[in-house]
Parts: structure tokens; sequence; C-alpha cells
């Protein structure tokens, strides 16, 4: 990725839950160098155990084997959605495109009803498809294993899209574009 020609985004702060101890320094400052990692927008979604629709706004996404097509992400221990992601669930990683920073900060917040006026269609076994992204993967968890405050996820790739649009960015804190 070319970070020179990133531009900095509008000025919103994702909001994001902080856990005891977030105050402090060495915490945040670790913090800060890890933002200092630029990566793209995915939002994670899935159905509850009730056929209800998830979302998770995911910036730890990264792919994992080309042979079986496996990709892995992260999700903290505190998300309302982890017990969603048991073994074998569908899964799908919508990887957001450029302008859709309002879906973003949308599915970054915990718990409301993620889904109001937001376009999406069926995917593998009803999994929600956001509208307008940039690429497409319909997965199944494979496998889970612990990681600290978060637990990581792989997920077995059964079919995909690449509509090859111009990707949201994240980079230190904050939303970016390629200009
Ligand atoms: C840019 C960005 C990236 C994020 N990446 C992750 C992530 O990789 N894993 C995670 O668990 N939460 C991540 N979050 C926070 C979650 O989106 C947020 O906690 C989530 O929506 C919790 O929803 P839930 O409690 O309803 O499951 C990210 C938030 C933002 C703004």
């Amino acid at each position: 990725m070319n970070t020179d020609s990133a531009q900095k985004g509008p000025k919103s702060s994702p909001p994001e839950r902080e856990p005891p101890g977030a105050d402090d320094p060495s915490r945040r400052r670790f913090r800060n160098m890890l933002g200092q990692f630029a990566t793209g927008v995915a939002v994670i979604t899935t159905l509850d155990k009730g056929g209800a629709q998830l979302g998770v706004t995911c910036n730890s996404f990264t792919s994992l084997s080309l042979d079986p097509p496996l990709i892995l992400w992260s999700i903290a221990n505190s998300s309302l959605s982890g017990p969603a992601f048991t073994n074998g669930k569908a899964f799908a990683v919508n990887v957001l495109e450029a302008s859709q920073e309002d879906l973003a900060m949308r599915f970054a917040k915990t718990g409301a009803d993620k889904f109001a006026g937001v376009p999406w269609h069926e995917g593998l076994e009803g999994v929600p498809l956001l509208e307008g992204c940039v690429a497409y993967m319909e997965c199944r968890v494979d496998a889970r294993y612990p990681g600290g405050d978060h637990e990581i996820i792989l997920g077995a790739v059964e079919r995909f899209v690449n509509l090859a649009l111009a990707p949201l960015l994240f980079h230190s804190g904050e939303f970016r574009h390629f200009s």
C-alpha cells in the first residue's frame, strides 16, 4: 500500500468501548503505536441463533492461506456478537468502499440495531451482504483460538466477489482515503 497517497478522512472518531485501565498511558502508547499499521476496514456479518442480523466493524482482518482458502480476524471478548461465531457458522466479510465511513461507524457501536435502513441482501445461509462494498468473502468458522482480550477466528472462504472499487482505509485512529 502506498501510504504517501493516503489522505485523512473526515474528522469523525470511531466509537469504541474502553475496558478498565484504558486510560493507562502505557496501554495508550502501545495502541497508538499499533495504529501506525494502516489497514482496510470490513464489516463482519452473521446471524444469531434466532436469525437476527449481527455486524461488527473490523480492521483485524487478514489473509491467511491460499490453499485451502483461509482468512482470519479477531473479535474482542467483550463483543456481544462474539458467541455467534461458533464452529461451522456462516459469516461474511464485507470490505468497505471509500465512501462507507458511515457504515464503519454504525457497525462499531455495540448492541444497537445496526441494520436499520442499511441496504443488504442475503448471502450464504441468509447472512447479510451489505450493498456497495469493494469485496465480499462468504466463509464458515474453521477454528477459534484464544488471544488475550480477543479471540482469533479462522474463516474458510466458500465464495467471494471482487468489485475492485476504492477501499476505505484506517490509520492512526482515523478513517482515510487514497487520493
Ligand atoms: C475501525 C474499527 C476497527 C475495529 N476492529 C475491530 C476488530 O477487529 N475486532 C473487534 O472485536 N472489534 C473491532 N472494532 C470495534 C467493534 O466494531 C465494536 O466493538 C463492535 O461493533 C461491538 O459490537 P457488539 O458488541 O454488538 O458485538 C473496531 C472498530 C473500529 C471503529
